[in-house]
């Protein structure tokens, strides 16, 4: 097992008999997850996603992978929420927050498409003059407003570099099967693409060609990660009593019963913290719905007891917190000490940070505990491929799980729609008409 629930600091906030209630509930949402008898059934996808991936596309993202290590400088990752974010999580968790700036022979990746900030586009733009690049557009619906607008950038800059023929060479789309205006404009131009399956919403499709390209590409062992989620996938199908993921979900919806309805994702590791706005897409959107839901938010410690600790400790008690500890960092640094200990630090030294990091840890949990913040402990092995992709199905299932406890249709997120018929209007989309002027007078 690469998580294992920790359980330690609960017993103020849980009893036993507790945990039994939700025990059936759990279950219950179990078996409808393997039924395929709950709603959002035809969003299923990824439970067997492990086992049943396209072994042939699987091979053609190393292959593609390859090739762009071979001719860029950069890749251009465009898009947003569940079309980028796994990428990105994995990147900077697997290789490192800096991975831009390390001495590496693999390309730099940068991600646009995910805002429609005109400063952000033109620096990316800037940075990528007078380097090779190639582009991975990954849009499933492939008509969101975000990356469409961006990739009508970067296409056109593949384009004037390289001419229509080598723009073929250098942008992957990774879209829907069929539908959409991406699969269209693919396949009019003739781009290698690469499938999200229609049964895979965007916030479950790390472990497609959607997450898998961009990490290849950075130069991570996707066989480990799709190894990771298998091994995941067998073992978190037990029963109850011996399934950390299923006790998670409970104890989450326990918590949420008394009144604790904010999950802070905390990590010790700033390598950590794309991972937690994953997290935050794959439980928000999918939990957050009918009025209802734990909302998802996190910190990385210990920077951000230096901002938010005071509230945590002694605020609103309405959060609970879900530490991921990673029990082998990548790294670990040996403090010296100082025959001078002008800082007064010697008491520090001798031993490796990772040890000054964990009593961080220790303190930390025990204070918070102690002032009423209940804390879940996910005890993470290590931040390899294997562990990643353990992580996510982890995730994925607990969310589900979670979700049908709550519930709620853990698949769909109607919610999202309200902005965008809102800004269509307001861009005047034809199709908006009738909305604009109602839109434009609540906001004089
Ligand atoms: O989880 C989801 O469905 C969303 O976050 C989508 O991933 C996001 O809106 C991007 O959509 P698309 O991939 O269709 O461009």
């Amino acid at each position: 097992m690469s998580i294992s629930l920790n359980t330690k600091y609960l017993k103020d906030f849980i009893a036993p008999h507790e945990l039994e209630a939700a025990k059936a509930q759990a279950e219950l949402a179990a078996k409808t997850l393997h039924d395929r008898s709950g709603l959002g059934n035809d969003f299923l996808g990824w439970v067997n996603l492990p086992t049943d991936y396209d072994k042939e596309e699987f091979e053609r993202i190393k292959v593609a992978a390859k090739k762009i290590q071979s001719n860029s400088d950069i890749l251009i990752v465009i898009g947003i929420g569940g079309s980028y974010l796994g990428a990105r999580a994995a990147i900077e968790l697997l290789k490192s927050p800096f991975y831009n700036n390390l001495k590496k022979d693999t390309p730099d990746i940068y991600y646009v498409g995910n805002n429609i900030n005109p400063t952000y586009l033109n620096e990316v733009l800037s940075i990528c003059e007078g380097k090779d690049i190639s582009v991975n557009v990954i849009s499933k619906s492939g008509t969101t407003t975000e990356p469409a607008l961006a990739f009508r950038v970067f296409r056109e800059l593949v384009e004037k570099k390289y001419g229509k023929e080598g723009a073929k060479d250098r942008i992957f789309c990774t879209t829907d099967k069929a539908r959409g205006t991406l699969k269209q404009l693919a396949d009019t131009e003739g781009y290698e693409t690469f499938v999200i399956a229609d049964d895979v919403g965007g916030r479950y499709s790390v472990l497609t060609a959607v997450g898998l390209l961009p990490i290849a590409v950075a130069g991570c062992d996707i066989d480990a990660i799709m190894a990771g989620a298998k091994q995941a996938q067998d073992e978190l199908a037990k029963d109850f009593d011996n399934n950390d993921c299923y006790k998670y979900a409970a104890i989450r919806n326990i918590l949420y019963s008394k009144n604790k309805s904010i999950e802070l994702l905390v990590s010790y590791d700033p390598s950590f913290t794309m991972m937690a706005e994953w997290f935050k897409q794959l439980f928000g959107e999918s939990e957050g719905k009918d009025g209802k839901g734990i909302f998802p938010a996190s910190v990385t410690f210990s920077t951000d007891l230096h901002s938010m600790g005071q509230f945590i400790q002694d605020g609103s008690r309405v959060m609970f917190e879900t530490v991921v500890d990673i029990k082998k960092p990548k790294q670990d640094f040996f403090l010296e000490s100082d025959a001078e200990n002008l800082d007064g630090l010697n008491f520090l030294t001798n031993q490796n940070m990772s040890v000054v990091n964990r009593k961080a840890f220790e303190g930390t949990v025990l204070a918070h505990t102690e002032g009423g913040v209940p804390n879940i402990v996910l005890e993470l092995e290590d931040t390899t491929e294997k562990s990643f992709g353990y992580m996510v199905y982890f995730f994925e299932k607990a969310c589900a799980i979670s979700g049908y406890m709550l519930g709620v249709n853990p698949f769909n997120q109607p919610g999202v729609e309200s902005y965008k018929k809102n800004m269509f209007a307001l861009l005047g989309k034809p199709g908006y008409e009738d909305q604009k002027a109602a839109l434009e007078a609540k906001l004089k």
